[in-house]
Formats: C-alpha cells, structure tokens, sequence
C-alpha cells in the first residue's frame, strides 16, 4: 500500500480512526474528514505523518449533504496524486437521528431520511468521486461500514438498521457495475464495537454485557477488529472478493437464547 491514497470519511474517532492508524502503519497516505472535531483531526494527521512517515490530510465533510464530497475530493486532488481505496464509515448522531434512531411507532419522515442521506447518499456521492479517480489508476477497493442491525434485534435501531440493508445492497450494485473498472466494493458489517457511537446508546452497558456473554470470545467487539478486516478487504489478498458483506461480530449474530 506504498505510495497509495486511503480517503475514509469520519476518522476523528472509533472505528474510522483505527482504520486511518492501521492503513498507516502499512504504508498507505490517508485523507480523512471530520465534521465537528478539527482539533482532533490536525492531531491525528500529525500523529499519523510523524509516526509512519505517510501524508495524511484532513477535510471538513458533512455527510448530511452528500454532494459537497465533490468539493472534498477537488481539496484532495490538490494533495494527493491518486486514490487507492474510499471507505464510508462517518455516522450521523444526536439531533440529527431524531425521528430515526427509536421504537417502530416513534420513527418520523425526517430522521428516518436523514439516515439514509448520511448512509446510502454518502455512500453513493463519495463512491462516485472515488470511482472516478480510481479508474485513472486501473482500480481501486471501496468499502461501506455497516451493521449487523440489519440481521438481529438491536433497540432503537429500526432507522439504522433497515438504511444498513439498504447500503449492503446499494454496495451489491456498485460492485456489479464498477467490476470493468478493476474496482471492488463491499460491506464491513460489525457487530456491537466499543466506541462512542455505541455509548450514546441508551442501554450502552447492556448491551456490552450482552454482546460478550453472547460471543463464543466472550468480549465485545473492538475498533481495530474492524479495521483489520477493511485492511484485508482493500489488500492484494482479496484480489476477488467483491459484492459481499463481511460479518465482524465476533460470532454473536449465530448464537440462539436457549
Ligand atoms: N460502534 C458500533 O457498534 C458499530 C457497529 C457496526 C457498525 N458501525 C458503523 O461504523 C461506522 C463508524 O461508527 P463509530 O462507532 O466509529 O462512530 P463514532 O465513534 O461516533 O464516529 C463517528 C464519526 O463520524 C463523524 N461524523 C459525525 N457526524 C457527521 C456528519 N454529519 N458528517 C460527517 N461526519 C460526521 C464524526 O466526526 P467528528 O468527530 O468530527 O464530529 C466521527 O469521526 C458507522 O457507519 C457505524 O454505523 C458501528
């Protein structure tokens, strides 16, 4: 991955940023976005330049309008002379889920809309310009973060969980239609992980309880758990893995309550 560009969105914590630390450490440049937190973002990007000696840059990006990835990828043509890999993984949260993260009979229109905008629409627009960019390089891999909301009872996760579906599919098209191109395209779905997203859940400890006593691990899952996989995904190894949804849940969606 010498030489080669990662652009992820949301890596100013959680999952993103253990993708952005573990695509360094192989030798991979990033471009990375931020919505609320620049500070955090210039110390990550010195972080990762100073440590691994790769470029890293940050933008600002707000997945609530997805068309504004087309200014961010002009902003990252400026510092980068290619794109290798896109990975959608920034999530919408508080204010902006309200009306969609909740019980069935409390969903609304617009916080419902507003999730698919920040998951299927981002993952549209920030594809499009990554495709883009990797056909001039004879292709790319590009991976949607997603969730096993969509295949077990999560609380509260109705929203979430059905524009999770509907991105693995959106990802399934994708793949289908981006494959002249030597592009790959998958999911990354994960089951409960340890980051800030997951503790502004309601009932965030138990479901921590639950998910390690559920996995044959007997832990919850971790960032770097998924990082590791997207690593793969985007690596020579997965040379023909495309249009597929990799499971990371640490063999909780298998096990049954009795
Ligand atoms: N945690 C889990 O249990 C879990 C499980 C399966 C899948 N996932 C998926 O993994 C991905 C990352 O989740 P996470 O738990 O790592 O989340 P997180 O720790 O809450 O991080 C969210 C990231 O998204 C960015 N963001 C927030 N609002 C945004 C907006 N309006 N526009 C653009 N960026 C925005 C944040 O940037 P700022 O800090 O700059 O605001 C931050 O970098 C999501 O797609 C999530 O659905 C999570």
């Amino acid at each position: 991955m010498q030489g080669k560009t990662l652009v992820i969105s949301g890596a100013t914590k959680g999952i993103g940023k253990a993708i952005a630390y573990r695509f360094a450490q192989n030798g991979c440049n990033v471009a990375f976005t931020y919505n609320s937190n620049e500070e955090e973002a210039k110390k990550i990007a010195d972080d990762l330049e100073a440590t691994y000696k790769i470029k890293a840059r940050y933008y600002p990006l707000n997945i609530l309008e997805p068309e504004t990835y087309k200014d961010m990828y002009k902003l990252v043509d400026e510092d980068f002379d290619r794109v290798d890999y896109f990975i959608s993984n920034a999530m919408i949260y508080g204010r902006a889920v309200v009306g969609g993260y909740g019980k069935f009979m409390r969903l609304r229109p617009r916080g419902l809309n507003n999730i698919y905008t920040a998951t299927v629409n981002a993952f549209v627009v920030g594809s499009q310009e990554a495709a883009k960019r990797m056909e001039k390089v004879g292709g790319g891999s590009i991976i949607s973060m997603s969730s096993t909301g969509n295949l077990t009872y999560i609380d509260n996760y109705a929203g979430h969980g059905t524009n999770k579906a509907a991105v693995e599919t959106m990802v399934k098209y994708a793949a289908t239609e981006l494959g002249d191109m030597g592009i790959r395209v998958n999911a990354v779905s994960g089951g409960p992980i340890d980051t800030d997203a997951l503790k502004a859940f309601t009932n965030y400890e138990e479901v921590k309880a639950k998910t390690a006593s559920l996995s044959p691990l007997n832990r919850m899952g971790a960032p770097k758990d998924i990082a590791g996989a997207c690593l793969f995904l985007c690596s020579d190894e997965a040379s023909w893995i495309t249009a597929q949804t990799l499971v990371i849940d640490g063999g909780t969606s298998f096990q049954s309550a009795c």
